[in-house]
């Protein structure tokens, strides 16, 4: 009796000392769809938060596909890969990753965050160490405390601090780095191309997080391992289903040993059910959409580039920014979130982003663009932009 008071007490002290710092959470809610016009918490809004970044996520050809497949494979899967759950549409959508992302093999996962963990416990130990950007995701972070492996950060996108910890560390252990290949908070773009030359020159394994980049980046969208034209020379390809393709899950790409030793040995493949046929379906059907219709990406990229100038010539800070995450950075974690409520009582939806998300003196509204944003969406949000961002003495 005694515990469970002191640890009711506990929940409500830390509750407020996160109330006084301006860092307490409080979840918005969506009435309806996923998309750029918007009902949440009652008003009418335009969506500048989503990940939706081709706006796939309420594709009716999506919806019909996942239909469809509930129709012939019913709802849930029943039991986990290696049971009885291992169904044709989780095949398909492996062979169709593989394909799309031009690699030679691919398994499935049931999101991004446990893929982060499963891969990266299940290849690394506490003999191995593993040397991680400093801005990288949560997910990556929480996959090698998991593994219990040694853990080195490496000031963002620093190659130099990268090749100086390599050199440090140069024993004969397992080494991994590990990166974003596009930084979830700052909408940057990892140097990949350095990145790969240090890992080969170091012996270490190279593995990519393209969550952000999948379906944006590259020629065929197959993300910023295709821009830079380094499909080979990467190790561990991640990437999410949830994001772009506007679905559920996440995947793995590489070679057929690496997937094989996966299977066998990834924790969070394992023991969970697998994901239900009806995301697979319509998650085949977002990649032969990507690829088919390029001019959605195009349309993305046209947008990205006029908010990014216009923002910066409005005299807002956006980071090194070159993705359809643009951040504004306020610092002020009270300041954030009271530019973000004036936005919305002004019709715009931007997420206020503060500690522990993001370092402390970091705080900063989080806009994402999407290719079904209009002229007309981008011209009022940076009005509005322009209004409370003077009223509040930041431009
Ligand atoms: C870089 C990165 N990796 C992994 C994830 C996790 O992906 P998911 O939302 O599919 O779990 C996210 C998204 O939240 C992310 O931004």
């Amino acid at each position: 009796m005694v515990w469970r008071y002191k640890i009711k007490i506990q929940f409500k002290e830390a509750l407020e000392k996160r109330k006084q710092q301006g860092l307490l959470r409080n979840l918005r809610l969506l009435e309806g769809e996923q998309e750029v016009r918007v009902k949440i918490d009652g008003r009418n809004v335009i969506n500048f938060c989503s990940n939706n970044y081709l706006g796939l996520a309420n594709d009716p050809r999506l919806k019909d596909a996942a239909i469809e497949a509930i129709k012939k494979y019913g709802l849930g899967s029943g039991a986990s890969r290696l049971v009885c759950g291992n169904m044709v549409l989780h095949k398909k959508l492996e062979e169709k990753i593989a394909e799309f992302k031009n690699q030679e093999a691919c398994l499935v996962f049931n999101s991004g965050y446990t893929a982060n963990l499963g891969i990266i416990s299940a290849i690394m130990d506490k003999d191995g160490i593993v040397f991680s950007d400093r801005l990288n995701h949560a997910s990556i972070i929480d996959g090698i405390v998991l593994s219990r492996a040694n853990f080195r950060r490496f000031p963002h996108n620093d190659m130099s601090a990268l090749e100086e910890l390599l050199n440090l560390n140069n024993n004969p252990k397992k080494k991994l780095v590990v990166t974003d290949t596009v930084f979830s908070m700052d909408g940057d773009i990892a140097s990949l191309p350095e990145i790969v030359k240090i890992c080969q020159k170091n012996n270490a394994l190279l593995m990519i997080d393209e969550a952000h980049a999948t379906g944006i980046f590259g020629k065929m969208g197959g993300g910023v391992a295709q821009h830079f034209g380094l499909k080979d020379e990467i190790d561990i390809q991640m990437g999410t289903l949830s994001k772009a393709m506007g679905c559920f899950g996440a995947f793995v790409c590489g070679k057929k040993d690496l997937i094989d030793y996966l299977i066998n040995f990834s924790r969070a493949f394992i023991y969970t059910t697998s994901l239900p046929p009806s995301i697979c379906a319509s998650s085949i059907k977002a990649i032969e959409i990507i690829q088919l219709e390029p001019e959605r990406r195009q349309r993305l990229w046209t947008n990205i580039k006029f908010l990014k100038e216009q923002l910066c010539n409005l005299g807002f800070n956006t980071l090194k920014s070159n993705s359809a995450i643009i951040p504004i950075l306020i610092k002020n974690p009270i300041l954030t979130m009271e530019f973000s409520q004036s936005l919305f009582e002004e019709g715009i939806f931007v997420q206020g982003i503060r500690p522990p998300t993001v370092a402390r003196n970091e705080s900063r509204l989080r806009i994402t663009v999407t290719s079904k944003h209009c002229l007309e969406d981008l011209e009022f949000a940076l009005e509005k932009l322009k209004k409370i961002g003077r009223k509040l003495c930041l431009i």
